[in-house]
């Protein structure tokens, strides 16, 4: 079967993009799907913000097919997993969940590095090039181990 996995921040713009071209470069396209989403809508049809492009392109994720769209309630029937950032995220997630199955399908992503911290990847937005960097490496992290279980 194949699983399908959603990674979602605030704008999708920044932090989910990086998050879904990290996954989508290190598992076997036919058996996962991959996509990212944001909570609001301010960059719906936006491409990638440039210094996510520029990390990513620096690492050799290609991130430039990439759209913006919103989280909508259907994404809790067309994905199995869905992983958010930050604790704003997950409680902006949460509220649009019709069930505990729904609930059960949303963690934090850093969970998969730091559990039970409740640790978050930085919203990186109003920041330099630096802070991308930074999520950069964490959502590295945090993907090989996501991969590794979908293996
Ligand atoms: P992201 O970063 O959630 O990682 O995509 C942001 C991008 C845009 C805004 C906020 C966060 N914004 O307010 O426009």
């Amino acid at each position: 079967m194949k699983m399908k996995v959603l990674m979602v921040c605030l704008g999708n713009i920044c932090r989910s993009p990086l998050a879904e071209g990290l996954l989508k470069a290190k598992v076997d396209a036919k058996k996962v799907t991959v996509d990212s989403a944001g909570t609001g809508n301010y960059h719906v049809g936006d491409a990638p913000d440039p210094r996510s492009v520029a990390v990513g392109k620096k690492h050799g994720v290609d991130i430039t097919d990439q759209l913006g769209r919103q989280f909508t309630k259907q994404d809790f029937q067309d994905f199995d997993f869905i992983y958010v950032m930050d604790n704003s995220n997950y409680r902006n997630v949460i509220e649009l969940a019709s069930s505990e199955e729904e609930k059960n399908k949303v963690s934090l992503i850093l969970d998969k590095v730091f559990p039970n911290e409740e640790a978050s990847v930085p919203d990186p937005y109003t920041g330099g090039y630096h802070g991308f960097e930074n999520v950069y490496l964490m959502l590295d992290e945090a993907t090989d181990i996501i991969a590794e279980e979908l293996a």
